[in-house]
C-alpha cells in the first residue's frame, strides 16, 4: 500500500504533467468574455502617458492587479517551479498563491517547495491555501497556523473543489460542517481568508454566505478556462462521464453575479477562470473585479 503523502505528491505530479502536455480546456463552455466589448469614448480627457497599474491588495502594494493563481508544492517538481513562479512575482510586484499545503500536513519532506517562495519573494503578498476537504476533518487550526508561518502568507485560501474531488479517484467528497469551519478560521488565524472555486465558478448565493461568515476575498474560479473535472476524467480515463467535463458557471456570469454584492459587503472580488489575455483581464474588471487572476 502506497503512504498518504507518497499518493498527495504523485497526484501533485500528474497534475502538473497534464496540464503541460494534454488539451485540459473546457470544451465547448467558455469565460463569457466574447459576449460583451467596450463601449469607445472618443472625447477622453485622460493623460495616457500617465496611467498607473498600482494598486493595493489587503496591506501591500501592488504594481499590477494580478495574482498568480494557486498551483502547486509538494513534491519534488514543485520545488523548482514555486522557485520560478515566485521570481517571475517579486520581479513584477504582483500576488503569487501557494499550491494546496495540504502535502505539508501530512509530512515535512517537501516543506521546501512552499518555503522556496518567500526566499525569492521576500516582500509580495503569497496566499497560502488548503481544500475544503481537508479544512472539515479539522479539530484545532493550528496545523494551519503553521501553514501560515512556512510561506508568511498575507491570507488564506480555501478551496472549494467538490465536483474534482467527486471525480477524483481517490477523492474525498465529505463537506459535512464546511461552513461552520470556515467561520472558525475567520475568527481564529490571523489573515483575511479568501475563498475560492477551482473552475466551476461561485455563484452569487455562495458568496453571499461566505461574505456573511466574514470571508474577505471572494475568487470566482469560474468556467471557460482549465476544467478540473477534465484533468480528473483524463486521470482516471473514465471518458464516459464526459458529461461533466464543462460543468460549471462561466467567469464572466460569476463575476457580473458576484460583484453585485459590493453594495452591501467589503471584500476584494478576483476574477479568475480562463483569463487569457489583457483584453480578458480589462472585461473582468469592468463586470466588477478588483483582481484578475490565472494559472
Ligand atoms: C497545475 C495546476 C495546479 C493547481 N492546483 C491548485 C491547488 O493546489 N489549489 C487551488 O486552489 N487551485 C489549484 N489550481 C486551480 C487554479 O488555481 C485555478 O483556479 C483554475 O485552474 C482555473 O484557472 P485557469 O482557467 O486560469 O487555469 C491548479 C491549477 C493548475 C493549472
Amino acid at each position: 500500500m502506497p503512504q498518504k503523502n507518497d499518493t498527495t505528491s504523485k497526484r501533485k505530479k500528474e497534475h502538473i504533467e497534464l496540464c503541460l502536455t494534454d488539451k485540459v480546456e473546457f470544451k465547448k463552455k467558455t469565460s463569457g468574455f466574447k459576449n460583451y466589448d467596450f463601449k469607445h469614448f472618443a472625447l477622453t480627457e485622460v493623460d495616457l502617458t500617465n496611467i498607473s497599474f498600482e494598486t493595493k491588495f489587503f496591506k501591500k502594494k501592488i504594481n499590477y492587479p494580478f495574482l498568480i493563481s494557486c498551483m502547486t508544492g509538494g513534491s519534488s517538481e514543485a520545488e523548482n517551479i514555486n522557485a520560478r513562479l515566485a521570481d517571475v512575482a517579486n520581479q513584477l510586484n504582483v500576488i503569487l498563491g501557494v499550491g494546496s499545503q495540504r502535502q505539508a500536513l501530512e509530512d515535512k519532506n517537501y516543506h521546501r517547495s512552499y518555503k522556496i517562495i518567500r526566499e525569492k519573494a521576500p516582500d509580495i503578498p503569497v496566499l497560502g491555501n488548503i481544500g475544503a476537504a481537508q479544512l472539515v476533518k479539522i479539530k484545532s487550526i493550528d496545523p494551519f497556523k503553521k501553514l501560515i508561518d512556512m510561506v508568511e502568507a498575507d491570507a488564506m485560501v480555501v478551496h472549494l473543489n467538490p465536483l474534482q474531488e467527486l471525480l477524483q479517484p481517490e477523492g474525498e467528497i465529505e463537506f459535512t460542517g464546511l461552513r461552520k469551519k470556515i467561520v472558525k478560521l475567520v475568527k481564529e488565524l490571523r489573515v483575511p481568508i479568501i475563498v475560492k472555486e477551482v473552475g466551476s465558478g461561485i455563484s452569487k448565493e455562495a458568496a453571499k454566505i461566505l461574505l456573511e461568515s466574514g470571508v474577505k476575498g471572494i475568487d470566482v474560479a469560474g468556467s471557460g478556462g482549465t476544467s478540473w473535472a477534465g484533468v480528473e476524467l483524463l486521470r482516471s480515463k473514465k471518458n464516459n462521464d464526459e458529461i461533466f467535463w464543462d460543468w460549471g458557471l462561466p467567469t464572466s456570469y460569476c463575476i457580473k453575479e458576484v460583484s453585485s454584492l459590493k453594495k452591501k459587503y467589503n471584500f476584494i472580488l478576483i476574477g479568475s477562470g480562463g483569463i487569457n489575455s489583457a483584453m480578458d483581464m480589462s472585461k473582468a474588471f469592468a463586470l466588477g473585479s478588483d483582481i484578475t487572476a490565472s494559472a
